[in-house]
């Protein structure tokens, strides 16, 4: 075997011992790099005669080829292997069920919202709403709240930098005065005015905040003007309506005196816990009472002739107690191992 045929044959051997490109490149510098031996050999040609020249040349040039076609060879072998390799790790099971998209759901509020909404209108109540943006006139003033009345330090308002009339609503019941006041106006001059039965959700706002007040939190208005409407219609709407919005006829519900400047007579509703934490506590979940004559008269409508009852319930609060739900924060924080339980 002449020198060059054991060249090829040497090649051979390296490029089959090389396991990934890298090796492979080494192994062909060997032959055909800048120095290695076929290189060598095509430079070593310029010393022979020329007569020998073309025949040495062919013969190396042959031989240059062929570890040319051997490098390539195992090039592409090694390719292969590694893409084998590759799908055997990364193998795809098409069986697999697929992953889906996380399904959205209800906040626990807004649930609580909803069931009120559907309770009220089937006793005919409609929803109404206004603005969260209100006026010093329909927050307070038109609820018999005027100015330097100590009643107005019960809630503690936001107002809007720069105009003291203008201001966060601190509650729902200035919807009272709009509805009474667009009510009266479109029944203006008739004998008999139809009742007004309305319940507003929406949000409120007032500086505060702890474990059972939120700065930001949702109420839940309630108004029936009529020509015969009775405390006693108040109580009975108010204790069907828990029992319904709790599903149970076991229900501690206490209705106690208070003050409210827009009612007269007022008082608080509170709900008794019958499980959990606060099993044996109550909570204040509204307030409520006859529409006070001032009330009516600011909303157009003679109290000489229709009474009313309205109350406002902190529906944060009712949700706390349908789920058993002891820091109100945990509505507002957004953390996803919370909410995901309502879905
Ligand atoms: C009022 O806001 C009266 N407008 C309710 C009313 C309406 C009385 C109509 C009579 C007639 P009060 O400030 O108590 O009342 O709030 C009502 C309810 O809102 C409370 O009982 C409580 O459930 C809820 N609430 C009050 N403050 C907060 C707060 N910071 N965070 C969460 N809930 C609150
Ligand atoms: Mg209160």
């Amino acid at each position: 075997m002449n020198d060059l045929d054991s060249l090829v044959s040497q090649a051979h051997t390296e490029f089959a011992a090389a396991a990934d490109a890298n090796a492979l490149d080494v192994a062909k510098s060997r032959y055909l790099g800048k120095s290695g031996a076929i290189t060598v050999q095509l430079k070593s040609l310029g010393q022979l005669a020329p007569e020998e020249r073309k025949a040495a040349g062919a013969l190396i040039n042959a031989a240059k080829s062929k570890i040319e076609q051997a490098l390539e060879a195992r090039r592409e072998a090694i390719r292969d292997a590694q893409l084998a390799e590759q799908l055997a790790a990364e193998s795809l099971d098409v069986t697999l069920p697929g992953r889906g998209n996380g399904k959205g759901g209800l906040h626990p509020v807004s649930r609580t919202i909803e069931r009120i909404e559907a309770l009220f209108r089937s006793i005919g109540f409609e929803v109404a709403d206004g603005p969260e943006i209100e006026t010093d006139f329909f927050n307070f003033t038109a609820l018999n709240t005027p100015e330097n009345h100590p009643a107005r330090s019960m809630h503690d308002t936001f107002y809007l930098e720069g105009d003291a009339d203008v201001l966060l609503r601190t509650h729902t019941s200035p919807v009272q005065i709009r509805t009474m006041q667009a009510h009266a106006a479109r029944h203006a001059g008739a004998d008999h005015m139809p009742e007004i039965r309305i319940i507003v959700p929406g949000r409120v706002f007032r500086v505060d905040s702890d474990a059972t007040h939120s700065p930001m939190f949702h109420q839940m208005e309630g108004l029936w003007v009529g020509e015969h409407v009775s405390f006693a219609d108040l109580k009975g709407v108010i204790a069907d309506f828990l029992r319904k919005f709790f599903e149970t006829d076991d229900l501690q519900v206490r209705f106690r005196p208070s003050f409210f400047p827009f009612t007269e007579p007022s008082a608080e509703i509170d709900v008794g816990f019958m499980h959990g934490d606060m099993k044996g506590h109550w909570l204040e979940i509204g307030g409520c009472g006859m529409v006070h004559p001032n009330v009516l008269r600011h909303g157009g409508i003679d109290p000489e002739k229709y009474t009313g009852f309205a109350f406002g319930m902190g529906s944060d609060r009712l949700t706390m107690l349908r789920y058993g739900i002891n820091d109100l924060r945990l509505f507002f924080e957004n953390d996803l191992r919370f909410l995901s339980q309502f879905r």
